[in-house]
């Protein structure tokens, strides 16, 4: 078994986190990345981190000629598959680049790795896939649905992972139902930088509180929730990133099969909670008003977390604090605030 994970989506937020861990934890790392929403230099802020540069190959998961080369170059551990595109609102604008890129993206890989005789793949899912909540906190084996292209590209890949290990058990396939990943690494050097108007809560809060947007809009306070805003489980990325080197050491160790895992804290917070621990993070103020509801937002939504436990030994470690504090520190390095 060689040490060599290939990473698509490696210079992405969450990837970029990935490798940092996969590299601490003792691997070496390829990166797949065609760099359509990360930048180049995130490859020397990972050197400064882990004293080792990732090797690095810019290329797309959608061209098969270029995956039979890499395969046919260097042998792979496994393959870790961030890769994708991932804006809820632009999936239903662009739908049919949201099916190329995810699901014939994810196609074309699983065909490689398949010719390759590489089985090894852990994905990253979302919880998306649970839809609205029918019951919480949000076990693995909740009904799943999607209310936009994204969602049901995860579904899609989901299911193309299930039947591909029914086809041939010597797959091992770990599928990573991320719920809220936010924050950043430590030392401010990687972190998510939203291209535009930022979709999720964290990064606008931080533009606000860095003077880069007047106010955060909080979209209703009318949910049944204990302040009326909508709740979720946020993961430090860091937490997520060590979760995938639990993953990957479970799936190449345990018999060979599909195992699909929630990564979340099994903590909600409210997006009045979050306002208000960025504010303490910070030392500034995030203004805010409360607007209608936004279209295909769930009220609560949390994971829950035995599974991981159980199955992978991990649980998140950093707390809401650890996660706004970080976020501050990525966002201060990048502007003068
Ligand atoms: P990101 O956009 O920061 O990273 C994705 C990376 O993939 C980028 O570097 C991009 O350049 C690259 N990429 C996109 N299409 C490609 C292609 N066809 N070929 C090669 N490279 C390509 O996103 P992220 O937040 O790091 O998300 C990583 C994965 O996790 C995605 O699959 C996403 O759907 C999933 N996920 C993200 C979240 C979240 O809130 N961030 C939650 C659940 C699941
Ligand atoms: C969190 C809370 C909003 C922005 C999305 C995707 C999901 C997954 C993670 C990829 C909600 C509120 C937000 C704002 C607000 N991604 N909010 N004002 O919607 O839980 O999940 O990202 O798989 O698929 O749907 O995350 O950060 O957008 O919202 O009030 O400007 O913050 O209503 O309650 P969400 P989010």
């Amino acid at each position: 078994m060689t040490d060599t994970i290939l990473v698509t989506g490696g210079t992405g937020f969450i990837g970029s986190h990935a490798v940092v861990s996969l590299q601490q934890a003792g691997y070496r790392v390829q990166i797949l990345d065609n760099l359509c929403n990360s930048d180049i230099k995130v490859l020397d802020a990972i050197a400064s981190i882990t004293k080792t540069r990732p090797d690095f190959m810019e290329g797309d998961i959608r061209d098969g000629n270029l995956l039979a080369k890499i395969f046919d170059k260097r042998r792979f551990g496994a393959v870790m598959h961030f890769a994708g595109l991932k804006a809820v609102g632009e999936s239903s604008a662009m739908p049919l680049a949201y099916y190329d890129n995810n699901v014939n993206g994810s196609v074309q890989l699983l065909t490689a790795m398949q010719q390759a005789g590489l089985k090894n793949f852990i994905f990253s899912s979302s919880a998306t896939v649970y839809g609205e909540p029918q019951k919480l906190p949000l076990t693995e084996d909740h009904p799943r649905s999607s209310t936009n292209p994204y969602g049901h590209t995860k579904l899609v890949i989901e299911d193309i992972l299930a039947n591909l290990r029914n086809s041939d058990n010597a797959w091992r396939i770990a599928c990573l139902r991320y719920f809220n990943p936010v924050g950043a690494h430590p030392s401010g050097l990687i972190g998510e930088a939203p291209q535009g108007v930022p979709n999720n809560l964290m990064p606008f809060v931080a533009q606000v509180a860095a003077g880069q947007r007047p106010n955060l809009q909080v979209y209703g306070n009318d949910y049944d929730t204990p302040d009326g805003t909508g709740v979720r489980d946020y993961i430090h990325v860091m937490d997520l990133a060590d979760g995938h080197v639990k993953a990957l050491d479970y799936c190449l160790k345990a018999q060979p099969g599909l195992t699909t895992v929630n990564l979340g804290t099994g903590k909600g917070y409210s997006v009045l909670e979050v306002i208000a621990a960025f504010e303490q993070a910070s030392g500034k103020p995030v203004p805010y008003q409360v607007v209608a509801r936004r279209p295909g937002d769930v009220g609560a939504c949390w994971a829950s977390t035995t599974k991981a436990f159980d199955l992978l030994g991990w649980r998140a470690e950093k707390c809401l604090d650890d996660m706004c504090q970080d976020a501050w520190r990525w966002e201060l390095s990048r502007h003068d605030v």
